[in-house]
């Protein structure tokens, strides 16, 4: 029985399955990984004096390697069978693999992203229909699989975490089946305004609000995300009395506290991690491709809320009207491959892929790559890349909060200027040191990396420290301290 608990879809390992049946492990990518493996892993010197809390974290089998691995272990207990989990008790739902589908790609990547970072082509999409109805009914399926562990693994009075939008209903579900919990729910994402939310058909839109008042408090990465989670509980949602002042939402004679945590990152374990042989490999290998040109960097998941495309007709359109960068700068563009079940980000990827090749023929010449782009999963090298960046652009069209953002000025060796869109999240706490741009605007974003370019060196350092200061604000043990704190 645990005295904490964490529910979130993806877990801090996933496994692939080779022919032989040998399973290789990888770390998941993603703002939510990243800040809940620094809470759990038991590996160095805590951050904010905090040890690492006694966590079972509950997480979904994400493909069949994930399945064969959480059927081997007894009761799901990766970390009872031997695999690194970094150092938390990790237990993973093996949810039948149809149903797991429905409920992560059509619900929760197609329908609930989307909602939240305004990406429908609304004369197309969302269209909701009777299978979306089946699709929904996976989604409640899915949720209550992850009720039902923790119902079961909570001792008396526990608290639990529980993650994002693919849980949005799991509060309400585990309220039900266990009221002695304290819960509280947090959403890495942004949070949509009525108007948009109301895309969702209505019965959907109020299940997930009230799902999420199943919590005792619900955790957001800004204030614009709080407000606009109040402005639709107050809104669409029959019966639920929203107090501004004090930030609650009372339904059902429940009180849910909603609460701002801006997650940063643990400045002490990422430059630990950047300090490693591996990534300094990395740097002399770019170095040798791009000799002493100024560097314009981003790294993302290859995600269409990133905005990559307009990112990268925004550094065209730089090369267009300032012809002396050309043969003095390169743009390094690394994307992490991620969802690729779902039609839009493949074509997304192929998209960036179109684009990046257009400006190499455009603009390259034998002795000069304009951009160089990889879509693969290479941690040490992007760790690198910051090290070295001259400018990183972080340009989303919508972002929860976006941790490139903070991690690169914190990696930064000569100090790098930052071009951030001010519809991430993170521009709450960096644009006053950020050169920030409207993320529609490609004629802003190019004349805004043209700028970047052209700061002094201090002012750069000067601004990257501030930048990196306000990035380790709330290190990911503090911030998930904190909403325990809130639960008592
Ligand atoms: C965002 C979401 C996370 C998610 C991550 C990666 O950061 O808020 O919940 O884990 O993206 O996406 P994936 O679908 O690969 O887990």
């Amino acid at each position: 029985m645990s005295q904490v608990l964490v529910a979130s879809n993806r877990g801090p390992v996933s496994f692939s399955l080779a022919d032989d049946g040998t399973l290789a492990p990888r770390r998941g990518g993603g703002g939510l990984v990243a800040g809940l493996a620094a809470v759990t892993e038991a590996d160095r010197a805590p951050d904010g004096g905090q040890a690492p809390p006694d966590v079972l974290w509950v997480c979904a089998a994400l493909g069949e390697g994930d399945r064969s691995a959480a059927r081997r272990a007894p009761g799901g207990r990766l970390d009872l069978d031997g695999h690194d989990t970094g150092g938390a008790a990790v237990r993973m739902l093996d949810i039948p693999a149809a149903t797991f589908h429905r409920a992560y790609n059509a619900v929760a990547n197609s329908t609930l992203w989307f909602v939240h970072h305004l990406l429908y082509d609304t004369p197309r999409v969302p269209h909701f229909d009777a299978r979306a109805r089946r699709d929904w009914q996976s989604y409640e399926a899915y949720n209550a699989a992850f009720a039902d562990a923790l119902a079961g693994e909570a001792a008396p009075g526990a608290k639990a975490a529980v993650q994002d939008y693919h849980l949005s209903l799991a509060p309400r579900m585990l309220r039900d089946r266990r009221p002695d919990l304290r819960i509280v729910h947090f959403s890495h994402t942004p949070w949509a305004s009525p108007e948009y939310y109301r895309l969702l058909p209505d019965d959907i839109g109020a299940a997930v609000l009230d799902g999420i008042l199943g919590a005792d408090h619900a955790g957001f990465l800004t204030d614009r995300w709080a407000a606009a989670f109040l402005d639709c509980c107050e809104q669409l949602l029959p019966g639920a009395r929203v107090d501004r002042a004090a930030r609650t939402v009372t339904r059902g004679g429940h009180v849910t506290r909603v609460g701002v945590h801006p997650l940063g990152v643990d400045g002490e374990r990422l430059r630990a991690r950047a300090a490693e042989p591996d990534v300094a490999e990395r740097r002399r290998a770019l170095r040798e491709q791009v000799g002493d040109r100024r560097l314009i960097v981003r790294i993302d998941r290859t995600e269409p809320s990133k905005n990559i495309v307009r990112g990268l007709a925004a550094y065209r359109e730089m090369l267009a009207d300032h012809p002396e960068w050309h043969g003095r700068v390169v743009h390094l563009a690394f994307a992490y491959p991620s969802r690729y079940d779902l039609p839009e980000y493949r074509e997304y990827t192929a998209a960036v892929r179109r684009l990046a090749g257009r400006i190499r023929d455009e603009y390259g010449t034998a002795s000069w790559d304009p951009l160089i782009l990889r879509v693969e999963d290479d941690l040490p090298r992007a760790l690198a890349a910051y090290q070295v960046a001259d400018v990183l652009v972080v340009n989303p069209i919508r972002d929860g909060m976006n941790l490139v953002a903070k991690e690169g000025p914190v990696v930064s060796e000569r100090g790098c200027a930052l071009v951030l869109s001010r519809e991430a999240g993170a521009a709450a706490e960096l644009a006053g040191d950020a050169l920030t741009v409207n993320p529609y605007d490609v004629s802003q974003t190019a004349e805004a990396l043209h700028q970047a370019l052209l700061m002094p060196p201090d002012r750069r350092a000067e601004r990257c420290a501030r930048l990196a200061a306000a990035a380790t604000a709330l290190p990911p043990r503090r911030w998930f301290a904190d909403q325990l704190a809130a639960l008592d």
